[in-house]
């Protein structure tokens, strides 16, 4: 086609390649000398169309916020916000970038700042949208290595997780990312509803509304959170987590880049997996949490209750353990959970275990974990510790074989029983009286 442009065709198309190229229009970067206004249609477009940035009011509100949307997408989702609390309440909203690299958003009419993402030590640098969604600052040509990012939007996140974004800490630098809902569909300012990572013991996911806590998404086992049975079925994305000396890390990444999928929290406090399809324009739920009975409070059947999301009552207590407070228990309170029947007899060495299978694993922020031990050791290891209550690999992502060791030495608690195939198994201490192949709920 090119070859058989006239000139008058390369000249349309000088013309509009560099209308294209103007500050008033499109391109993918904003300079110190192209700063971004709010004019209501310009905004910058990554490279591969992707991605857009600009102004922006939620809907049924006439605030300004710079944030970023899907380019593609027909119906406006944004997946991040600059000023979250602090709109600009005008059309004369400008983001512009300052010449130690500093992104400011200033309210146009009296030169307020409104926003700044702090400053920084460059000498030439550029803001870029990036095709992955994110809005970094380098210096110019430093080649968008992430290495060379002295600010980037995927440090600071709002309510969406994107492919190759991470949530969790770098230990490093103590940077804590998590992800926050919005007040409402037309204030983007954070809420109480928040979902990150707790570092304590084994690392574990959870949602919280302030300082409650109320679902664990639980550990990282090798293949998935254990409290997000609905991974197990995935073949779209992959899922990765990063728990070393560094950081603590998920992320994940689509196996097609066709298929478009983010990790939201909404503003009910949900966080759920939404696709786009593509045919009917909608974005579909693919999964959710808190999604039943068991999910809805933190250990909904106490110590040592095991809850059980499709049947009534949903507590029974574990194998060789009665409920400790029967009345309660009766009236579908499960909250004490239960009391073991038969005091262990660790000194003896009469204890034995029961394996309790396709289970959301307990609580994990008092655990020890060691990655290299076999099974065999770790019940070695239970067996020898007075205080050990149970154990269970670590990471069961082989197909065949499963490793490491997770020791408790407190009491066991949320836990949750899957259908058979997921989830996984644990070993749970009891004493010799009660690992007979009695009617292993009673209660
Ligand atoms: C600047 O304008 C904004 C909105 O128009 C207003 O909220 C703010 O108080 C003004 N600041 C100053 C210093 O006048
Ligand atoms: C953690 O942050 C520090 C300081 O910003 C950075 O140098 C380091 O690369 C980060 N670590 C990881 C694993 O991203
Ligand atoms: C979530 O992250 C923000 C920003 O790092 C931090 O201020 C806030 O304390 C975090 N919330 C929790 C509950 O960790
Ligand atoms: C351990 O064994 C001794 C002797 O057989 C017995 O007296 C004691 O009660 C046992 N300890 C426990 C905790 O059962
Ligand atoms: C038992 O294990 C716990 C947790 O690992 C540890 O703190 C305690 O020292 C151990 N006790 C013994 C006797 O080894
Ligand atoms: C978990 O096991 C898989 C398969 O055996 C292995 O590839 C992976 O590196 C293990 N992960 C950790 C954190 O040990």
């Amino acid at each position: 086609m090119a070859r058989r442009m006239t000139k008058a065709s390369v000249l349309l198309y000088l013309l509009t390649a560099s209308i294209l190229c103007s500050p008033a229009i499109g391109g993918d970067t904003v300079t110190p000398n192209r700063p971004l206004v709010d004019d209501g249609e310009t905004g910058l477009i990554s490279a591969g169309g992707s991605f857009e940035l600009g102004f922006f009011s939620p809907v049924g509100s006439t605030n300004r916020y710079i944030g970023i949307w899907y380019h593609r997408i027909p119906i406006q989702t944004v997946v991040w916000v600059a000023n979250r609390q602090r709109p600009v309440t005008g059309r004369s909203g400008k983001l512009s970038l300052e010449t130690d690299g500093a992104l400011v958003i200033t309210d146009g009419k009296n030169s307020t700042v409104i926003w700044s993402s702090g400053p920084l030590a460059l000498g030439n640098p550029v803001a870029r949208l990036l095709d992955n969604g994110n809005f970094v600052v380098e210096e110019e040509g430093s080649d968008d290595d992430p290495r060379s990012f002295a600010w980037q939007s995927f440090d600071f996140l709002t309510d969406t997780l994107l492919p190759s974004m991470k949530i969790g800490w770098n230990l490093t630098s103590g940077l804590n990312r998590n992800l926050t809902a919005w007040r409402s569909v037309s204030d983007p300012a954070p809420s109480e509803y928040g979902t990150g990572f707790d570092v304590h013991g084994i690392p574990q996911i959870f949602l919280w509304s302030g300082s409650r806590r109320y679902w664990r998404g639980g550990s990282w086992n090798g293949r998935q959170f254990s409290g997000i049975q609905e991974m197990k079925t995935d073949n779209v994305f992959d899922m990765v987590f990063v728990g070393d000396a560094r950081e603590i890390v998920y992320s994940f990444y689509m196996r097609e880049s066709s298929v478009v999928s983010r990790l939201v929290i909404s503003q009910s406090g949900m966080l759920q997996r939404l696709v786009w399809i593509e045919e009917s324009e909608m974005w579909s739920v693919f999964w959710f949490a808190p999604n039943d009975h068991c999910d809805n409070m933190l250990s909904p059947c106490g110590p040592y209750g095991v809850c059980y999301p499709n049947e009534s009552p949903k507590c029974k207590c574990l194998q060789g353990f009665h409920p400790k407070n029967p009345r309660s228990w009766d009236l579908r309170d499960g909250t004490d959970g239960c009391v073991r029947n038969t005091a262990l007899d660790c000194r003896n060495g009469t204890d034995g275990f029961i394996t309790l299978s396709s289970v959301k694993i307990p609580h994990t922020s008092t655990s020890m974990v060691d990655r290299s031990m076999s099974l065999e050791e770790c019940e070695a290891l239970c067996r020898r510790n007075c205080s050990c209550k149970a154990y269970a690999s670590a990471n069961i992502s082989g197909s065949e074989s499963s490793s490491g060791c997770i020791i408790w030495t407190t009491e066991l608690t949320d836990i949750k029983m899957y259908d058979s195939g997921s989830g996984q198994d644990i070993y749970v201490r009891l004493a010799a009286a009660d690992l007979g192949t009695f009617d292993q709920f009673s209660w």
